[in-house]
């Protein structure tokens, strides 16, 4: 007679302690999510990663630190299947890579550092220690081959692999991805807009 109580009992309790936290999370990750995009938009990544700088400026970064539209794709459509969290961690590890790289060019007291860089590092960063604790890593899975060896060539410090890009180049590809892969926290306000779709980016407004 006991024990179908105390089953009930504990689902009940496990409801009670589950809730609040499942309630609260997305909002949380996503309001500090919209203050990187805030940050990102098109006025301040012009003046910051454009304007402030000479013309044609570039800097070399790794094959993989470009990460776009495309790579997402293609990414997507290996046989091995790869899952949205292995993409979005690549896309944190990827965007603050191209940040520090951009910040280990400038000088000290360049305005784009002190303005605005310094500041969407941490927003970023910030953002990060949310997502890892709404996503706890399962250690046991193993990355599917093409995230693993995207991984193994960014951290490898011997590899050579240069690419010349623009610091904006870096921001704008930013800013695409992350729409495309946290596509939860901003559908809602621009209908079913797809932000992963390469051509509508291409077509006209949304060249931002
Ligand atoms: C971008 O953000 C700045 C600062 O918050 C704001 O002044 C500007 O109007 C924004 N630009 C766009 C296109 O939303
Ligand atoms: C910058 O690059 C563009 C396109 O590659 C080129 O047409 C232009 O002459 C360059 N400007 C300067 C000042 O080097
Ligand atoms: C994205 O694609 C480019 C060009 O095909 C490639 O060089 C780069 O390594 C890819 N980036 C990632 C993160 O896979």
């Amino acid at each position: 007679m006991l024990k179908p109580k105390c089953r009930l009992l504990r689902v009940l309790l496990g409801f009670i302690c589950v809730l609040p936290v499942c309630i609260s999370a997305a909002p949380d990750l996503c309001a500090s999510l919209k203050t990187v995009r805030d940050s990102l938009n098109i006025t301040l990544r012009r003046r910051y990663m454009k304007t402030n700088f000479p013309i044609n400026y570039t800097i070399q970064v790794h094959y993989e630190e470009v990460f776009r539209l495309r790579n997402i794709s293609r990414l997507r459509n290996e046989e091995q299947p790869v899952e949205l969290s292995d993409l979005q961690d690549l896309w944190l590890l990827v965007s603050q890579e191209g940040i520090k790289k951009i910040l280990r060019m400038l000088p000290e007291r360049h305005p784009t550092r002190r303005q605005y860089l310094s500041n969407l590092e941490n927003l970023i960063r910030n953002f990060q220690v949310l997502y890892n604790q709404h996503n706890p890593r399962d250690e046991e899975r193993e990355l599917p081959e093409s995230i693993q060896h995207i991984w193994d060539h960014l951290r490898d410090p011997y590899y050579k692999g240069w690419k010349s890009v623009t610091p904006k180049f870096l921001l704008d590809n930013c800013y695409r991805t992350m729409l495309c892969l946290f596509k939860d926290c901003f559908s809602t306000e621009d209908g079913n807009y797809d932000y992963c779709e390469v051509l509508n980016w291409r077509k006209g407004k949304k060249t931002t």
